[in-house]
């Protein structure tokens, strides 16, 4: 008898240091006083206001947390909540995808794209996001004299929204980012690692997210903080090349390999290099090509950098894959994001998404360093008028 309670207590013992190493420790996903002064922060810079009609949008795979969240926080600023959830809908494609803020939740049902269309505000704490949802560009036309705003909370732990709250301030830098991007004819990129990429900008589209939305139409998501484009067909050429510590957000991965990938005509036409990470994006890169007879999913979708101060690299060390999304990490300071997949400018469209976020990388805008060995260039941004 005395053995077996040995066993057992010696088997408790394990089990629960067994736990604690494996993460039991974890964040817990529960409502806190600091997380709801966090979304009302957010919200308040999204300018809600008393009396406003707001719609959450969610699926049945939401966080709920953030769900409840978000909803407790606008009743506590007086707005009129509503709460439209959809079912997740079954998969479709050849491999998991992450983060590709193209959520197929609404599946085009008029009666929701009519709700949506009505309403002041949209809360979207979808998985994917509604960024490059099919529906959005109807819902942000409105309807009976209302044109809604978009805003998505990305699926991370709360924790990680009370970290990366927006800081006012972001709007002019991101603002002067996107004036510098559209005016700008040339990208080029170049690192110590080897990189050595060429972007030609004309026609591309500019975009840009400072992490809140405050006017008609607008659409932003909480992290935010960076700016983009989206280049037009036939306009990325040259070399790219990931070092250790760089990030691929696809995989919530930091890579421990170098991955030389050639780029002609904006599509990855060579990937070597040796190691698990190597492989890892040769493999996923092939379910697509295979499942769609095209290579879509190796061209680029966008190109782009950081702004954020308060979004750090590192931050995906300290969380479960479950708890983040990696959205702080599109939009720390100083990265070049290089992206895969969807482009619509340059008439591309695939699932397949890789959100690549690198370190040390060196960017010029039409000569001019932005970007200096994963720096923002002082100045740069906050000089310009606004
Ligand atoms: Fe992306």
């Amino acid at each position: 008898m005395k053995f077996h309670i040995n066993l057992l207590e010696e088997f408790g013992a394990h089990l629960l240091i067994g736990l604690v190493s494996q993460g039991v420790e974890m964040l817990i996903e529960q409502i806190e006083h600091r997380w709801l002064l966090a979304f009302e922060r957010t919200f308040a810079l999204c300018k809600v206001q008393p009396n406003e009609v707001v719609a959450l949008l969610t699926e049945s795979q939401s966080r709920r947390v953030n769900v409840d969240l978000a909803r407790l926080a606008l009743q506590q600023m007086g707005a009129k909540v509503f709460e439209v959830c959809l079912p997740t809908p079954a998969l479709s494609a050849p491999a998991p995808i992450r983060s590709t803020g193209a959520t197929d939740v609404i599946q085009n049902l008029a009666p929701v794209v009519a709700a949506l269309q009505r309403v002041h505000l949209i809360i979207d704490c979808t998985v994917e996001g509604m960024l490059h949802a099919p529906e959005l560009p109807t819902i942000l036309k409105g309807a009976d004299g209302v044109v809604p705003r978009l805003f998505m909370i990305s699926n991370e732990h709360p924790e990680i929204l009370e970290r990366t709250v927006p800081d006012p301030a972001l709007e002019g830098v991101v603002r002067n980012a996107m004036k510098k991007l559209r005016s700008a004819q040339h990208m080029h990129v170049t690192s110590k690692a080897g990189t050595d990429l060429n972007i030609q900008l004309k026609s591309a589209v500019v975009g840009g997210v400072w992490g809140f939305c405050s006017k008609p139409g607008m659409v932003s998501h909480w992290p935010g903080g960076l700016a983009l484009a989206f280049p037009a067909a036939g306009s990325v050429n040259g070399t790219l090349v990931m070092a250790p510590g760089d990030v691929n957000l696809t995989f919530k991965r930091y890579v421990r390999d170098t991955i030389h990938l050639t780029i002609e005509n904006d599509t990855i036409t060579r990937i070597q290099g040796e190691g698990v990470d190597v492989d890892m994006m040769r493999s996923y890169y092939q379910a697509w090509i295979d499942k769609e007879g095209h290579r879509d999913a190796c061209a680029v979708s966008h190109v782009g950098f950081g702004l954020n101060p308060a979004a750090r690299w590192d931050a995906m060390t300290f969380y479960d894959k479950r708890d983040c999304n990696g959205t702080e990490l599109r939009a720390f300071a100083g990265n070049f994001l290089y992206s895969t997949g969807a482009n619509e400018v340059a008439g591309r469209h695939t699932l397949g998404h890789f959100d690549l976020p690198m370190r040390n990388c060196s960017i010029a805008l039409d000569g001019q360093f932005v970007v200096q060995a994963g720096e923002l260039v002082k100045g740069v941004f906050e000089s310009a008028a606004s």
